[in-house]
């Protein structure tokens, strides 16, 4: 076979033949296939899609390039969670120790930032000392104690994502949902977790900008999921706004710690404990939603969460003292308000362009080989629907240089739109696929 022609196949619109994707996706993770040819297949994917043969093909092409986990040797039966991205999601830092607190191990690999959007284990990262990169065998040992694992995606599993995941994030083909799909589930397979929760998020803060979109990629990731034989369940939530107020890696981790510790923005917690309840609904503890809620509530109202976050850190050899102090995390020297320019009801946050900015500042890669600064970010002050006087802060820019700020000011001003009308309301999960 030539890459070329497959290339031009799909380039062209033609379908892939499962024999087609299985040879580039050994031949990439070989590094037999270089990166610009890989890029210009994305590229090609992106532009032309994928039937849901071929998206289930280059899934399970994607999953066997490397190990399968299968953890059942060290619990009966362990729940994992995934978001297809958004800006300021850090709903994983929450929503794990919650429910591996009711007593469900959770054992979960994550991504670095993606695009736009932040990644957990970037996040994690600003706890100085956090590994996240795990043997496999530390790995199976954290899911059997503390029961709770959150690590980078390790070489040995599914390392055709890894490489081709970097890639994307450099060449603007995330957007895409075969790709999303077959990255997403190739690494849920992979991780081999029993029950899996979807975040599939929509809005201009994340890469489905449309609820038809979200939806046909979640029904995507559910049926292949189902096929191997998984229990899986998609939630759609809105991503019109960021989630909660911080975006940023460590301005996030100050406040999911918040959000543990019982003081979290409500549309943060409200998200995790519809995804929680679908993790112990499926995991067979609850029969019901509103039970399952009620169990992470007290999870959380208790301090068991806060305390299975605190063990994972340790774990995984976090400074924990930066959680119990969270000021000890990396702080931004510069930090300004921008002003609302006039007086009104903000009605609309451009999540994506937040997010670049974010990036802009220094929070995200722009390279693959970019390292990146934990401190910076934004936190909003005034979310969709707040009201204003012309002069408030809008948002507090968390920069490295007074310069850094300059450069991303107009281009945050711009993100917010200011009516003299309120707006409707927004929902934050639009349906759950079960
Ligand atoms: N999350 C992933 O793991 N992969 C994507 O492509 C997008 C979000």
């Amino acid at each position: 076979m030539r890459m070329v022609e497959i290339i031009a196949a799909k380039r062209d619109g033609r379908a892939l033949t499962t024999a087609e994707i299985e040879w580039v996706v050994q031949g990439y993770a070989a590094g037999e296939i270089p990166d610009y040819q890989m890029a210009a297949l994305a590229m090609a994917i992106v532009l032309r899609g994928m039937d849901d043969r071929e998206t289930a093909d280059l899934t399970m092409a994607i999953a066997r390039s490397g190990d399968m986990l299968d953890l059942h040797d060290v619990a009966p039966l362990t729940v994992d969670k995934h978001s297809t991205g958004g800006v300021g999601d850090k709903t994983t830092l929450v929503l794990a120790p919650m429910v591996a607190a009711v007593g469900l191990p959770v054992a979960k690999m994550s991504g670095r930032g993606l695009g736009f959007s932040g990644g957990t284990i970037d996040k994690l990262e600003s706890i100085p000392g956090f590994r996240a990169n795990l043997s496999a065998e530390e790995f199976r040992r954290a899911v059997r104690e503390p029961g709770l694992v959150v690590a980078a995606q390790s070489g040995d599993l599914a390392p055709a994502d890894k490489k081709l995941y970097a890639l994307r994030d450099v060449t603007a083909t995330v957007e895409s949902i075969p790709l999303i799909a077959a990255s997403v589930m190739s690494k849920k397979l992979a991780a081999g977790a029993d029950c899996i929760v979807l975040d599939v998020k929509y809005g201009r803060g994340a890469f489905m900008h449309t609820l038809d979109d979200a939806r046909q990629l979640a029904r995507t990731m559910v049926a292949i999921g189902r096929h191997a034989g998984r229990k899986v369940t998609a939630v759609i939530s809105s991503m019109q706004q960021p989630l909660g107020f911080a975006i940023g890696n460590a301005l996030e981790v100050r406040e999911a710690v918040a959000a543990l510790c019982g003081s979290g923005p409500s549309d943060l917690v409200e998200l995790c404990l519809v995804l929680g309840s679908e993790l112990v609904c499926m995991a067979g503890l609850r029969d019901d939603p509103d039970t399952a809620r009620a169990l992470l509530v007290e999870a959380l109202s208790s301090g068991a969460a806060w305390e299975k976050f605190r063990a994972m850190v340790a774990n995984q050899d976090g400074d924990v003292t930066t959680l119990d102090h969270p000021d000890r995390l990396p702080n931004a020297p510069v930090q300004v308000d921008l002003a609302a320019p006039r007086a009104g009801f903000v009605t609309a946050i451009d999540g994506q362009t937040l997010g670049f900015v974010v990036n802009a500042l220094g929070g995200g890669r722009v390279r693959k080989e970019d390292t990146i600064d934990h401190s910076v970010g934004l936190v909003l002050r005034a979310k969709v629907g707040a009201r204003v006087a012309a002069g408030d802060p809008l948002v507090t820019i968390h920069a490295a240089r007074q310069s850094d700020v300059d450069a991303v000011a107009e281009r945050l001003a711009n993100a917010y739109t200011i009516h003299d009308t309120p707006p409707p309301s927004l929902p934050l999960v639009e349906e759950i696929i079960r």
